[in-house]
């Protein structure tokens, strides 16, 4: 067991297994945040027997902002083809699109109804979004946290792993859980949050997180030029300004990344040499360069070959919806009948 105690005793649904569900958006290409933050760590959590991971490309989310409707289809084909060409083996995982299971939108309907105006008006996020999306605030980009709540719980998931900025949003998931336990009978199991031991990669202007609205980011397809090119221009350590003067690792976004990608007696040596002054940022930038690119380089080109087959993808994804719509219409049926809703029976 992965949790300390059975998280689903006395709930209805007889899981053995603690599920697993995150999504993403499927809003342009992933960067190296989604990847460290998100997509490794959702891979890392496949191979455990006592897991069942489900992951939604939620494309009911993306509509909160502006959005073109025309590419959102191959937006989310290509989505689901760098969550597998990234290790998400279809064998393993169950991959689906959020809007294809209408019990999503239904549950959000019903969990609205016992969550807090209150709450939602503190989420940070609908703050940043509503700055940055001024002249279309709407009621749907309020209530998105109602909705991923609505994501996590009608699979009845213990284990939701995402980045550091999605903790917020979880937190109020789990309040939802509690106030619809409290107020209709168990229904749902707590959900926790999962960390990657990178759950905030700061972007290469070392100013904020790496994020697609800060143009700040490594994208996981970036071809290796473009990558080397991006990292000699990334922002280190301020106080070290030429080969020589003495660095500090522990603030250095580059370093950061050296520990997200290089072997840890690499990790060892770097250390020592940047701050003794001895290694320069410039030979720093190219070594870490090469950990990046040997990473990524396989998962760029199986997600041009699988975005090439486009029916495979959506055989992938036909397979997915059809488990998680079993698993979606069981729960509903039970929050109808606690709830009351229907004619009863
Ligand atoms: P963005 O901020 O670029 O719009 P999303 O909000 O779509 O990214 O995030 C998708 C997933 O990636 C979430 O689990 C989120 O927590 C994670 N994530 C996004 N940016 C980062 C980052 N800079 N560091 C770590 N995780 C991140
Ligand atoms: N809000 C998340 C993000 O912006 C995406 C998301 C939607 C999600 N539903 C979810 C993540 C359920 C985890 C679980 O990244």
């Amino acid at each position: 067991m992965l949790l300390a105690q059975d998280p689903h005793k006395g709930y209805p649904d007889a899981m053995k297994r603690n599920r697993v569900l995150s999504g993403m958006q499927p809003t342009g290409d992933l960067h190296l945040g989604n990847y460290l933050g998100a997509l490794k760590q959702w891979v890392v959590l496949l191979g455990k027997e006592d897991i069942d991971p489900l992951f939604c490309i939620v494309d009911a989310h993306a509509i909160t902002v502006e959005y073109d409707q025309k590419s959102l289809p191959s937006r989310v084909i290509d989505a689901a083809a760098t969550y597998i060409a990234g290790g998400l083996d279809p064998e393993k995982a169950t991959i689906f699109v959020q809007s294809e299971v209408p019990e999503h939108t239904e549950l959000a309907w019903y969990l609205a109804s016992v969550t807090p105006m209150g709450d939602l008006q503190r989420m940070t996020q609908f703050k940043e979004k509503s700055d940055q999306h001024k002249q279309n605030i709407n009621a749907g980009l309020f209530t998105y946290p109602v909705l991923m709540a609505a994501d996590i719980l009608l699979y009845r998931a213990t284990i939701v792993p995402v980045g550091n900025d999605q903790v917020q949003h979880l937190e109020l998931a789990r309040e939802i859980c509690r106030k619809f336990n409290s107020r209709f009978g168990k229904v749902f199991p707590e959900p926790q949050p999962r960390l990657s031991k990178t759950p905030r990669i700061m972007g290469l202007d070392g100013k904020s997180k790496m994020s697609k609205s800060k143009n700040n980011t490594i994208g996981l397809l970036d071809p290796p030029k473009l990558i080397e090119k991006k990292l000699r221009s990334a922002f280190t350590d301020p106080e070290k300004l030429r080969l020589g003067d003495p660095g500090h690792p522990e603030i250095c976004n580059i370093y950061t990344l050296h520990e997200a990608f290089s072997p840890p007696e690499e990790l060892l040596k770097i250390d020592a040499a940047c701050r003794s002054g001895e290694l320069g940022c410039g030979d720093c930038k190219k070594s870490l360069c090469g950990a990046v690119t040997a990473e990524l380089d396989p998962i760029r080109e199986r997600t041009l070959e699988l975005r090439a087959k486009p029916q495979y993808v959506s055989d992938v994804l036909d397979a997915g919806r059809d488990r998680a719509r079993e698993i979606a219409g069981s729960t509903m049926n039970d929050v109808r009948r606690k709830m009351g809703l229907g004619r009863g029976g």
